[in-house]
């Protein structure tokens, strides 16, 4: 397999460590960026036990001038980045009629805008290479809606959009662009749930359990691979059987 240097945004958080260590131990040189620094360090450090060294960025994504400076970060030290995967997400859960414009804003910005500012920089030199694969990480409530969620749901929605346009657009310069969309994975942001409201959700799980990081992993490894050069545009659900169709 061609080594290439892989971009994960949020590479610190659950599915993200999942996507940089399954990448990583397919040969490729792995990166992503960070906030907070102090737990940056930690991270980095637990990986680098484990034999794998991430670059590390600063840089918050929502930030377009940040995500330009992140992007030259990483090429300057480990190369044209091949494989992005936008995949940094937040949620801010409340209904509608409790929703303020900061947690309407804050979950349009970190999961929908971020894909354009993190993409931008990045896509201009996929073109010249004519090599490419993105990957956006939704979600089932893109597809689903979520009570709550009026505003990761439109996010999530969004990317797929993104996806679509994308993949149009670039299709004939060698860039594959698709979604995977997980469903309720065990990770900090799905056992912030409120343990009562997690336990009726899982009960409509056919699998009958929460997914595991590593089997989105999987799948986002599936599209960044070189004989995956005809798909483009999909948009996979990874959800137990949660929600089909
Ligand atoms: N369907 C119908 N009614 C529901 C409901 C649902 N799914 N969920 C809650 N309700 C009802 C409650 O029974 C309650 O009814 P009563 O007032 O009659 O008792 C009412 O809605 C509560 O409404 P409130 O406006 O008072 O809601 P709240 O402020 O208590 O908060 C909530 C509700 C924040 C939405 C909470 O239920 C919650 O956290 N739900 C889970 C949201 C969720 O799935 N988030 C996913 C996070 S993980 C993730 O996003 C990763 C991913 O991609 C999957």
């Amino acid at each position: 397999m061609t080594q290439r240097t892989a971009f994960i945004t949020g590479g610190t958080g659950g599915i993200g460590s999942a996507i940089v260590r399954y990448l990583a131990g397919q040969g490729h040189r792995v990166s992503t960026n960070f906030r907070n620094a102090e737990k940056a360090d930690l991270w980095h450090a637990a990986m680098k036990k484990e034999g794998i060294d991430v670059c590390m960025v600063p840089g918050d994504v929502c930030d377009a001038a940040a995500c330009a400076a992140m992007i030259r970060g990483v090429e300057e030290k480990c190369g044209p980045v091949d494989i992005l995967i936008n995949n940094a997400g937040i949620t801010r859960d409340t209904t509608f009629h409790k929703m303020d414009y900061e947690q309407w804003t804050a979950v349009i910005n970190t999961n929908l805008n971020a894909c354009f500012n993190v993409t931008r920089p990045v896509i201009e030199g996929m073109r010249q290479r004519k090599w490419g694969r993105i990957v956006q990480i939704s979600s089932i409530n893109g597809k689903k809606g979520q009570y709550g969620q009026a505003n990761y749901a439109a996010a999530k929605a969004g990317m797929h959009g993104f996806t679509i346009s994308l993949a149009q657009e670039n299709a004939r310069f060698g860039i594959t662009v698709n979604t995977v969309s997980p469903g309720y994975v065990g990770t900090d942001m799905v056992m912030a749930v409120p343990e009562d409201v997690r336990e009726k959700i899982i009960a409509q799980i056919p699998m009958g359990r929460l997914g595991r990081p590593e089997e989105i992993a999987h799948a986002v490894a599936f599209f960044t691979g070189d004989q995956s050069s005809w798909i483009t545009g999909a948009n996979l659900a990874i959800n137990g059987g949660h929600h089909m169709g």
